[in-house]
């Protein structure tokens, strides 16, 4: 069966968006709304798989869900075409998570490397819902039978495991999914990763070896979506550099992870390839480039930082937003869990 192509991202509420989270997920959520039906979600049961005192307790909670929703506004997505609400509302996310619980494998979570990373040397210590985080993702997305979605790179393996669990449900029930009108016993599409836009992977402007990251304890090593232009210009002035001149050829880049990572945002801020930025800077001292970058992150930035403290200052009517996605999503989401439930031969009233 050819699925209805449609669009859904996640992200967390875990405080500090930056540009990282700005180039490599939300610009392309934006794009994407010119040819697909969208669905982003904040994703809150996600956000509580750490332990309280790294997500922040119930105030930071909603704070930072209504933050993440007022990027995405802020950012140009629109939730009346589309549709943008925060997960626990719509209570199919964990409905279906317990179905994939029993079709996904010990072995196959056991593999997961973030939740190694996340999980480090204490993983006895580890909350059950961290180990289970990559189910419910794959339940996030096959909830709305999405087919394809926007992530960063870090996220294909987490894909890979809904598109075994798609399979696998897919499998385990071909004759009761045929049996209930799907003739060629496809109930659930297999989602494909969407990883894409010249600056996939942004790295700590203190380290370019390094992603740019919510949690590294120097704050000049990420720019946030919410710093004022000031802040913006001393950050790119900061930023580490090497003592050579730009290089004029993108190979020359290579090796020098800095530059490398500083004519990305370029590129990305500016809808640029690289090369085409090194056509202007490349065979110049970085003094000059940084003052151009400067200008050019605080023109792409300032609007969104400005437009995110007004939205989060109503809360009321970003409450609605949420609200009124739910709701929409909520719809689609019920369709899917009665026929899954048909699926798996759970008795419901008709
Ligand atoms: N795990 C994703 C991240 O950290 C967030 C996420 C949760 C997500 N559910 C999703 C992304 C569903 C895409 C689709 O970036």
């Amino acid at each position: 069966m050819a699925f209805v192509e449609r669009v859904f991202s996640g992200v967390q509420p875990t405080g500090n968006l930056h540009l990282g989270n700005y180039l490599g997920a939300i610009v392309n959520f934006v794009k994407m709304q010119e040819t697909h039906n969208c669905i982003y979600c904040v994703v809150d049961m996600h956000a509580i798989t750490v332990d309280v005192d790294v997500w922040g307790g119930p105030t930071q909670l909603a704070h930072n869900t209504r933050e993440v929703t007022a990027a995405f506004i802020a950012a140009g997505i629109d939730p009346k075409k589309h549709i943008v609400f925060n997960q626990s509302q719509v209570s199919g996310h964990a409905e279906l998570t317990w179905i994939f619980n029993c079709v996904a494998r010990v072995g196959w979570l056991s593999r997961m490397t973030q939740f190694k990373e996340k999980a480090g040397k204490d993983r006895e210590n580890a909350s059950v819902g961290l180990y289970d985080y990559p189910v419910l993702m794959a339940a996030d997305i096959l909830l709305y039978r999405a087919t394809h979605v926007p992530v960063g790179e870090d996220q294909k393996q987490h894909l890979e495991l809904s598109r075994d669990i798609a399979q696998k449900f897919n499998n385990d029930f071909g004759d009761s999914i045929r049996g209930h009108g799907f003739a060629d016993g496809q109930f659930f599409p297999l989602p494909e990763p969407m990883i894409t836009g010249p600056a996939t992977r942004v790295m700590s402007l203190r380290d370019g070896t390094k992603k740019m990251s919510k949690s590294d304890a120097s704050d000049y090593s990420r720019i946030n979506l919410t710093d004022d232009a000031d802040t913006i210009a001393q950050k790119i002035r900061k930023a580490k550099t090497d003592p050579e001149p730009l290089p004029t050829e993108e190979k020359g880049l290579e090796p020098r992870p800095e530059a490398d990572n500083l004519v990305g945002i370029y590129a990305a801020l500016s809808g640029r390839t690289k090369q085409d930025v090194l056509r202007d800077f490349g065979g110049g001292q970085f003094s000059s480039f940084k003052n151009a970058l400067v200008e050019l992150c605080v023109t792409k930035l300032s609007p969104i930082a400005s437009e995110m403290k007004r939205l989060v200052a109503d809360r009321e009517h970003v409450d609605n937003i949420l609200i009124d996605g739910a709701e929409r999503a909520r719809a689609i989401a019920e369709e899917t869990m009665k026929a899954t439930k048909d699926i798996v031969g759970f008795v419901r009233k008709r």
